[in-house]
C-alpha cells in the first residue's frame, strides 16, 4: 500500500517513517514530483493541514495525510501556535526562532507549553482529523543535538530531557506527532498488521 506524506521535512518524514508497518509505502512530496512550498494560509493548526491535504489530493491526485504542529506557550496566549515556522520574522529559521522564545520568556515565570499536531488524512473521498498534544516546558537555554525546530528548548512532562536529547524513538513514543500518527494508523487499522 502506497500513501503519501505530505512534507518536505526530512526530519518529520524520518519521525513517521519508523511508526508506520513494513508492508505501506510511504512516498514523501519529493518522491510524487511536488517541488513546490504548499501555502499554509490558515490561521489554525487544523486548517493549515486540511490545506496541505487537499493539495496534494486536487493537484497530484494522491490520497495523502499531511500534518502541521505548533508549539503553545501558555504565558504567551498560546503563541508561537499556528505561526510557529516564521515567529521570528524568518522563514522557518530554528536558531532565530528559539532565540526570540527564549528573549520573550526572560522573566516569565510559568514555563509550561505544549505541541500541538494536527495530522489531515484525504482517503477515498473521505477527510478525517487526527491531533496528538505533549504537555511540556520551555527550558532556560538550548540542549541537545538531536530533533530540529524547537526540540531543543522543548522539556516534555516527566522527563529532564530536552526532545533534542532523546533518540528518535523515544521522541516519537511520547511526543505531539506520535500520538497524532497512532490515531492515524488505529483509523487506517494498520498498527496491528
Ligand atoms: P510545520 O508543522 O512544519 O509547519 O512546523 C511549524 C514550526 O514548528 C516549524 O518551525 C517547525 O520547525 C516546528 N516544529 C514542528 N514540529 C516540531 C517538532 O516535533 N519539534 C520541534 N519543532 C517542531
Amino acid at each position: 500500500m502506497k500513501l503519501v506524506f505530505a512534507t518536505h521535512n526530512p526530519n518529520k518524514f524520518r519521525e513517521v517513517q519508523i511508526l508506520m508497518p513494513k508492508h505501506v509505502k510511504l512516498l514523501s512530496l519529493n518522491d510524487i514530483g511536488c517541488l513546490e512550498d504548499i501555502p499554509e494560509t490558515s490561521d489554525t493548526i487544523e486548517g493549515n493541514a486540511i490545506l496541505k491535504a487537499e493539495h496534494v489530493k486536487s493537484h497530484y491526485g494522491y490520497d495523502c495525510f499531511a500534518d502541521d504542529t505548533g508549539l503553545e506557550v501558555s504565558a504567551l496566549n498560546g503563541a508561537p501556535g499556528v505561526y510557529s515556522a516564521r515567529y521570528a520574522n524568518t522563514s522557518n529559521n530554528a536558531q532565530a526562532n528559539m532565540e526570540k522564545l527564549l528573549n520573550e520568556m526572560l522573566d516569565i515565570e510559568d514555563r509550561s507549553a505544549r505541541f500541538k499536531t494536527a495530522i489531515a488524512l484525504t482517503l477515498e473521498g473521505h477527510q478525517n482529523l487526527f491531533l496528538g498534544i505533549c504537555e511540556g516546558t520551555i527550558t532556560l537555554e538550548p540542549r541537545g543535538k538531536e530533533g530540529f525546530g524547537y526540540d531543543p528548548i522543548f522539556q516534555p512532562l516527566g522527563f529532564v530531557e530536552t526532545f533534542a536529547e532523546m533518540s528518535l524513538t523515544q521522541k516519537s513514543e511520547i511526543g505531539h506527532r506520535g500520538k497524532a500518527m497512532r490515531e492515524l494508523l488505529e483509523y487506517l487499522s494498520l498498527n496491528n498488521s
